[in-house]
């Protein structure tokens, strides 16, 4: 038995954690859903039960809460999380807040486990989730000699703002979320620009990735993260060179078996990880896996995963799962 509170209870991905953790069996004895001041009093359902949301104050966790999953930005998890943990709460933070802190586990259940030197543990980038689900058992098997990410990534991942933007840039409305309409248009740019010409989002692939595969600083990783005009799930290019040579069969052997995988690699009967299919599903798809005729031991792998189940509210509660099953 655990108490939960789900911080950003009305926003996409927390009602999708709201959701996922119905499904999950993880057992629930109370749950709070906290948001901010203007959602106060909405209703909300829980298998089965009416629940009111509260609005998240410096007191909302004076009450007995054994995990907090937060996703209601970086700046809110920065000022509560710490309040939380405070109050011997566990925190799982879907913001980009306390990643890279030393500290601070990042965890993705299929690649790595938590030391919990803190009480906060990070929920990863959505592309990185994704990523690194296949990246890892093939990185056991080959070792990882460097990484070329590319991203085809969905609206939802911007909230709804970003799901407006499509769904009202159709009927030839002006964005609100996006500097450019993303109706008919592919967007090379999310997350701020930094100073050495990536964005943040970029970065956060590069560095996250390294983190939780504990990769060291010789292997090489880039990225080009794109926004395009899909409502949800995020595909990802990965173009990865291993340490030891290998071939198209051996990695499909090892990803037909990963957990967390689903191996859909059968381009004559046009089968291959689609956006619309991974939709509402936790599995990682993985595909249109070749040799990269540029370069000795280098492939092409295509992953698609609904960002906002396995990119941040499953992942999340999986997080729970797995500490609960330790306790
Ligand atoms: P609210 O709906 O009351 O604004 P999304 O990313 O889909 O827009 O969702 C963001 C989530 O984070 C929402 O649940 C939103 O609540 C919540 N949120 C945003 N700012 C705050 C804040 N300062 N305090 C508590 N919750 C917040």
């Amino acid at each position: 038995m655990a108490n939960f509170a789900i911080v950003g209870a009305t926003g996409v991905v927390g009602t999708k954690m709201i959701e996922r953790l119905a499904e999950s069996k993880l057992q629930v004895d109370n749950i709070y859903l906290m948001a901010s001041a203007k959602s106060a009093g909405k209703v909300l359902n829980f298998r089965g039960k009416d629940i009111v949301v509260e609005e998240l104050t410096e007191h909302s966790f004076d009450k007995d809460i054994d995990y907090a999953l937060f996703s209601a930005g970086g700046d809110t998890s920065k000022k509560y999380a710490p309040i939380a943990e405070k109050h011997g709460v566990i925190v799982i933070d879907n913001s980009s807040a306390w990643r890279m802190d030393e500290d601070i586990d990042l965890i993705v259940p299929e690649c790595n486990s938590p030391k919990l030197n803190r009480k906060i543990i990070a929920n990863p980038n959505c592309s990185t989730i994704q990523s690194v689900v296949p990246l890892k058992p093939l990185n056991d098997a080959f070792g990882i000699e460097r990484i070329t990410y590319t991203t085809y990534q969905a609206v939802s991942g911007s909230g709804k703002g970003g799901i407006d933007d499509l769904l009202n840039g159709q009927k030839g409305e002006a964005p609100k979320k996006y500097p450019h309409p993303i109706y008919n248009n592919v967007l090379p740019h999310i997350d701020s620009f930094l100073e050495n010409g990536y964005t943040k989002e970029e970065m956060k692939m590069i560095n996250e990735t390294k983190k939780i595969l504990s990769l060291g600083d010789d292997v090489k990783i880039t990225a080009t993260c794109v926004r395009v005009p899909v409502l949800n799930s995020h595909s990802v290019e990965i173009d990865v060179v291993f340490k030891k040579d290998t071939t198209v069969e051996k990695i499909r052997e090892i990803l037909r078996n990963a957990p967390g995988v689903l191996l859909v690699d059968d381009p004559e009967n046009n089968q291959y990880p689609l956006a619309t299919e991974a939709t509402g599903h936790d599995e990682v798809y993985v595909g249109r896996i070749r040799k990269n005729i540029s370069e000795d031991r280098a492939f092409h792998i295509w992953c698609v995963a609904d960002n906002i189940r396995k990119g941040a509210a499953s992942n999340a509660v999986q997080i729970a799962e797995l500490l609960e099953s330790s306790r």
